[in-house]
């Protein structure tokens, strides 16, 4: 997998520092240690900890565990798994059909722009249906869940399947509508996106531990302007259907489930 240096966005204002597991390697610290620097923050030695935060404030702290990079924050827990991904591609196999997929229209070989990248689910998904001329791009505008994907992607070694997705994918801490303003007209043939939801589902257990640090962005018509001129095939978005997304951005076509709820806006360019 290709990353990009870190372009750091977000907020400035939250309490958070990195610490290791207990009984910490001296590659747990030296990875503890780096995260600290890149994110602008200090690395508490574990056996500190405890009396750390309880003179200081601390909203929430990351964690370098032996195979792991996780942030804890009240009871939840954030670090990247491909589990979403993996009970996708089960189900397609077993005959289900993916909207997503369907709307995409891939045959392998397309350069793609993931304009949310969140857990990197979807974008593993279609990396998997991309062939080794196929790639994806994905952008993440929170600084946390960005550090979090990347560190995962970059050391994920269980499914083949996953790591030669991961490959395929490139990940950018930046903001959409600052990138897509960079890119020059046809530079990707499909632009996906997947904003956060207005009336999210909380039961997606997946998902809430990336709540308290996504961005919560209102997908503009600039930002779907901007999408359609780097897009040379067709841009995809992601709503559900009780949000406002497809009232007000026009689409040609929307596919997806009543009974999920998950739909996805099809514009041809
Ligand atoms: C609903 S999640 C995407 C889930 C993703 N499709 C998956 O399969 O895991 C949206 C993610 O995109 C990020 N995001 C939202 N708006 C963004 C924007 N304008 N630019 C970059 N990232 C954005 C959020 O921080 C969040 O992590």
């Amino acid at each position: 997998m290709g990353t990009n240096k870190s372009e750091i966005v977000g907020s400035a204002t939250e309490n958070f520092v990195v610490t290791t597991a207990h009984k910490a390697s001296i590659a747990m610290k030296e990875d503890a240690i780096k995260i600290a620097k890149e994110l602008g923050t200090v690395f508490i030695p574990r056996r500190k900890f405890r009396e750390y935060i309880r003179t200081h404030v601390v909203d929430f702290y990351y964690v370098a565990e032996e195979k792991r990079l996780v942030i804890r924050r009240d009871r939840t827990i954030l670090f990247f798994h491909p589990s979403l991904a993996k009970i996708r591609r089960k189900n397609i196999r077993m005959g289900q059909r993916d909207y997503l997929l369907e709307a995409l229209k891939l045959q392998g070989s397309e350069r793609i722009l993931d304009g949310t990248l969140g857990l990197a689910s979807e974008a593993i998904l279609i990396a998997s249906n991309l062939n080794d001329k196929g790639s994806i791009v994905g952008l993440e505008g929170s600084k946390h869940i960005y550090m979090i994907m990347k560190w995962g992607m970059e050391r994920y070694e269980s499914e083949k399947w996953i790591i030669d997705a991961l490959k395929r994918i490139s990940i950018r801490n930046t903001l959409f509508s600052r990138y897509a303003r960079s890119q020059p007209s046809d530079s990707f043939d499909i632009v996906y996106l997947d904003p956060m939801f207005e009336h999210p589902n909380m039961a997606s257990s997946s998902m809430n531990p990336l709540r308290a640090f996504a961005v919560y962005d209102n997908l503009t018509s600039r930002d779907v302007e901007e999408a359609k001129r780097i897009a040379r095939k067709r841009v995809v978005i992601k709503s559900r259907i009780e949000d406002s997304l497809f009232k007000r951005i026009q689409v040609d076509k929307i596919m997806g489930s009543r009974k999920s709820g998950v739909l996805y806006g099809l514009i041809e360019v």
